[in-house]
């Protein structure tokens, strides 16, 4: 479970203060799915960041079962976030100079898995979002579509305690939309635990939670 009380994040501009947060609390049951809906600036990547460990709250609290990570030197930090986090983003993200198997494969390799085993725990997940007739191709060589399911199989690789996706499907065109979506619901329906946030609304409905965010404060969807 993931538990975050009354964050709020300030960024202290040079003549303006953001208050990108305002008091937000959210809950995340194991095998929850998530969605929070906002308009651009309302504050969903940052939320996302705070509870992905990217980035700290200026105040408030994040709890990964009862463990806040915040508290963890700068290397378990990253150590914690390799294991227990996944990201999935609107851009991809993928390393252009490696492979399909070997950009899932980093994942485990960074958290300390052999090659042998990296390649095996990539390649089964790259079987999952059906990408396993690229995995040796490079990501200029695949569609929009394409990337994204390798960036989701990346996200679940060491099998983390959520996945976070920031506008998953903003890069993508309707077809490549559904594809990445019925993916993401198939993650979810065997267990993985997910947090969506984008600005469409029927990306959102996927979820089976949906809030939304306004100026920072969250919302319960009715
Ligand atoms: N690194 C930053 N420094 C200063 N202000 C920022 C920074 N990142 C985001 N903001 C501001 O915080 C607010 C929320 O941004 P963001 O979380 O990116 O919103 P969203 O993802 O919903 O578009 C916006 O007003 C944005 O300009
Ligand atoms: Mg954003």
């Amino acid at each position: 479970m993931i538990q975050l009380t009354n964050i709020q994040k300030v960024y202290d501009g040079t003549r303006v203060q953001v208050r990108a947060l305002q008091g937000v609390d959210l809950t995340l049951e194991n095998g929850d799915y998530v969605s929070i809906r906002g308009r651009s600036g309302s504050g969903k990547t940052t939320l996302l960041n705070i509870v992905g460990t990217l980035d700290n709250p200026t105040a408030g609290e994040v709890l990964y079962d009862s463990v806040d990570p915040f508290r963890f030197s700068d290397a378990d930090l990253s150590r914690f976030r390799n294991r227990k986090v996944g990201f999935v983003f609107q851009e991809f993200e993928l390393l252009p100079e490696l492979t399909v198997l070997d950009n899932v494969a980093l994942v485990p390799r960074i958290g300390g898995a052999n090659r042998k085993e990296a390649q095996r725990m990539a390649t089964a997940v790259l079987e999952r979002v059906g990408m396993t007739d690229r995995m040796h191709h490079y990501p200029s060589e695949l569609s929009g579509g394409e990337k994204q399911r390798v960036a989701v199989a990346r996200a679940i690789v060491n099998d983390p305690a959520v996945v976070l996706c920031d506008e998953p499907t903003g890069e993508l065109d309707e077809a490549n939309v559904a594809a990445v979506m019925e993916i993401l619901d198939s993650l979810n329906a065997a267990g993985t635990t997910l947090l969506v946030v984008t600005h469409s609304d029927e990306v959102a409905e996927h979820a089976r939670r949906c809030m939304y965010m306004v100026d920072g404060v969250l919302h319960e969807a009715s």
